[in-house]
C-alpha cells in the first residue's frame, strides 16, 4: 500500500496484472476530490472511458450526472472509480481473477480518500466489495456497515437504460445518500 498518491498514481502506469491490458487504451483510475466524503464505485469502464481516460462519462455517466444534478450533488466533490481500471472486452462483467488483481488499488484509493459512504454502484462493486454471497436485488437500498464506512449498494446505472422501473429506486437509494451526506457536511 501506498501512503500517497503520486506513488499509488505511478504503480498503476503500465499495469498488467490481468489479461485486461492488452486491449486497453487508457487505465481508467479514478477520478474526483481526494478527499471526499463520498465515493462512488462502478464495475469496469466501457468504450468512452476507455477512450478518454475517465469514469462514467458515457451513457451510464450522463445518468449519473442527471442524478447528481437531482440531488445538488456537485460531482466535482465526490470521488468515482471502478473495481477495475481497465476496459473488459465487450464490456463483459469482469472475472474473478481480473477484479483480484486489481482490488488493491481500490483499496489504496479508499485508504487514501477516507470516505465516509461509498456508493456502489452493481452486483460487481457489491460482491467485490462487502462479499460474493451477497446480492444486488436483495441488498439495494441497505445501508451496511463494515469497518467504519456506510455502503449502499444500489442498482449500475446502465441497468436502469434496460430496465426503467429500476429508476425509481436507484433515486431513492441517492436521495438516502444525499441525506446522510448532507448531515456529514454540517458536522
Ligand atoms: N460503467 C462502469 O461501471 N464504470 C464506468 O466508468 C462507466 C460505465
Amino acid at each position: 500500500m501506498y501512503n500517497n498518491w503520486e506513488d499509488l498514481e505511478k504503480s498503476i502506469v503500465g499495469c498488467k496484472k490481468c489479461r485486461l491490458c492488452d486491449n486497453r487504451n487508457n487505465i481508467v483510475f479514478g477520478e474526483g476530490n481526494k478527499q471526499a466524503k463520498l465515493m462512488f464505485v462502478g464495475e469496469g469502464p466501457g468504450a468512452d472511458e476507455d477512450r478518454l481516460g475517465q469514469p462514467f462519462v458515457g451513457k451510464a455517466g450522463q445518468l449519473m450526472n442527471k442524478a447528481f444534478a437531482g440531488l445538488d450533488i456537485d460531482r466535482s466533490k465526490v470521488y468515482i472509480t471502478n473495481i477495475v481500471k481497465c476496459r473488459p472486452p465487450s464490456n463483459r462483467v469482469p472475472q474473478d481473477d481480473e477484479a483480484v488483481a486489481c482490488l488493491d488499488y481500490l483499496r489504496n484509493q479508499v485508504i487514501l480518500v477516507r470516505p465516509k459512504i461509498i456508493v456502489l454502484l452493481g452486483s460487481t462493486a457489491l460482491k467485490n466489495i462487502l462479499g460474493k454471497d451477497y446480492s444486488i436485488t436483495k441488498q439495494r437500498g441497505k445501508w451496511m456497515e463494515h469497518k467504519g464506512i456506510m455502503y449502499m449498494p444500489t442498482w449500475h446505472p446502465a441497468a436502469l437504460l434496460r430496465d426503467e422501473t429500476k429508476k425509481i429506486e436507484f433515486w431513492n437509494d441517492l436521495k438516502e445518500v444525499k441525506i446522510k451526506y448532507d448531515q456529514l457536511e454540517e458536522n
